[in-house]
Parts: C-alpha cells; sequence; structure tokens
C-alpha cells in the first residue's frame, strides 16, 4: 500500500484530487466507484470546481457508490443517493443514469443485492474511493464481515450509528442497517484510494496499513490490493 500523509485536509483533498483527475483524464467513460461521508467533501468540491472551470467532462463516466441505508428512499434527504446528487452529481455534467446506487427500499433485499452484485461485475471500477470508519471500517462493512462478502446487508455496528448521528437531528433516526458494497466488490476495483482525516482515524489508520490482515479491521484487506494509496492528514497518520 502507497502511503501519503500531508499536512492538512486541503492537501489531502488536493492529492486525492489529482489520483481522481488522472483516472478521468485518462478514460472519459471510466468508472468511478464512489463513497459518502464528510472525507471525501473536499475532493468532491475541486472535481465540481475542475469540471465548471476547466470543462474535465464526466458525460461519459459511470459511478457506483459504496453503500446506501436500508429504509430511505433515494429522495430521502438522509439517503446516501441524495448526499451524492448534493455534494457531486449536481454540479457535474454527468448524466444521473449512469449514477448506480443500491436501493435502500428495495422490496426483496436479497434480490436487490444479487442486482447490485451483477451490476458490479459488469461495471468493474477503475478506481474505487474509499472513506474510513474509526472502527476500521470501509463502506459498511464492520469488523467481522468475512473478506469473501459480495453486496449484502449489514447490522450497522453501535459505534457506526454513533459516528454518525452527527449527521442526523435525533441519534434514533440513523438507520440501524444498510446495503453495502462487501470486501470482494472493493477489492476487484483496478485501483483504490482511501482518505483518513483526523486523531479518530489514527487507531485504524494504524490497522488498515500496519496491523494484522484480520477481518477484525476490514481495511486491513487492502494491504493486498496491488494498487491501493491511502492519504492521510498529519494527524490520521499519528500512529504510523
Ligand atoms: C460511513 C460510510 C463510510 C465512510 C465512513 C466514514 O459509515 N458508510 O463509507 O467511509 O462513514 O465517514 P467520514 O468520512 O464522515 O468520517
Amino acid at each position: 500500500m502507497k502511503v501519503i500523509v500531508t499536512n492538512d485536509y486541503e492537501e489531502l483533498s488536493e492529492k486525492a484530487f489529482g489520483i481522481m483527475a488522472d483516472v478521468v483524464k485518462a478514460n472519459p467513460s471510466a468508472v468511478l466507484g464512489l463513497a459518502t461521508g464528510t472525507t471525501p467533501l473536499g475532493l468532491y468540491r475541486r472535481m465540481i470546481e475542475d469540471c465548471r472551470d476547466k470543462g474535465t467532462s464526466y458525460k461519459g463516466v459511470k459511478t457506483v457508490n459504496l453503500d446506501e441505508y436500508a429504509g430511505l428512499t433515494a429522495e430521502d434527504k438522509q439517503s446516501y443517493a441524495s448526499f451524492m446528487r448534493e455534494n457531486l452529481f449536481s454540479g457535474l455534467d454527468i448524466d444521473l443514469k449512469n449514477t448506480y446506487i443500491e436501493n435502500g427500499v428495495a422490496a426483496d433485499a436479497e434480490k436487490e443485492c444479487q442486482r447490485y452484485n451483477g451490476l458490479l461485475d459488469t461495471l468493474r471500477q477503475d478506481i474505487q474511493l474509499l472513506g474510513l470508519g474509526s472502527n476500521g471500517h470501509i463502506a459498511f462493512n464492520e469488523p467481522g464481515t468475512p473478506f469473501e462478502a459480495g453486496v449484502h446487508v449489514v447490522k450497522l455496528a453501535e459505534s457506526t450509528i454513533n459516528d454518525n448521528s452527527r449527521l442526523f437531528e435525533r441519534r434514533e433516526d440513523v438507520p440501524v442497517s444498510a446495503y453495502t458494497m462487501g470486501p470482494k466488490n472493493i477489492m476487484n476495483a483496478k485501483k483504490i484510494l482511501i482518505l483518513a482525516s483526523g486523531a479518530n482515524k489514527a487507531q485504524a489508520v494504524y490497522g488498515a496499513v500496519k496491523g494484522e490482515i484480520t477481518e477484525s479491521l476490514p481495511a486491513s484487506i487492502l494491504q493486498l490490493h496491488p494498487d491501493c494509496t491511502l492519504i492521510a492528514d498529519k494527524e490520521a497518520a499519528a500512529l504510523l
């Protein structure tokens, strides 16, 4: 795993943008695996500015998102589908029909997992962007998730519900389960870019980079990927 340590969040976002922009410029019909959370926001802002000011086009790009809360419609303000429209897609010239995410309100959860797995088989990510949970999760793969898991429904860890409750009015509003790409779908990407910012990620960053490769720390599987870059600001990299 290649590790880049930056002085601050802005530098982290700038470096991440450089890597993402290279993928899009090299292949205007690239498949981008995207992530939600606060960490990628600086990167997304730069992608929007670059599209608006420099004309980098996303008309041929397709995107696949990592995860979605179960029980929320794509129109729900708190859904990850809404997050992506609001924080990225609305600022790009991308066709929304080319942006894919799990359906949080599918009638049959198992069928929905099969559908999304099938879609990912046909849309292999040229790059997969990841954030990092404070407990070492990637997407919504909580500690203990089998490395060979594909798309599945997961019961969220208490620590994840606590972390994510800052984005909801009340803690009890945070959905308790979610659809997520599994480690297998993530590892299938040609390139992986994982971002971590802030002291609360330091332990997870250490485990991801230097710890034992174990299902107890899902991000540790990334050590086995042939082309994975982790960018951490100095607070997140403090234990390396
Ligand atoms: C959520 C998402 C993850 C994300 C993580 C970290 O649980 N499902 O994909 O990486 O939060 O979020 P943040 O970047 O806000 O710290």
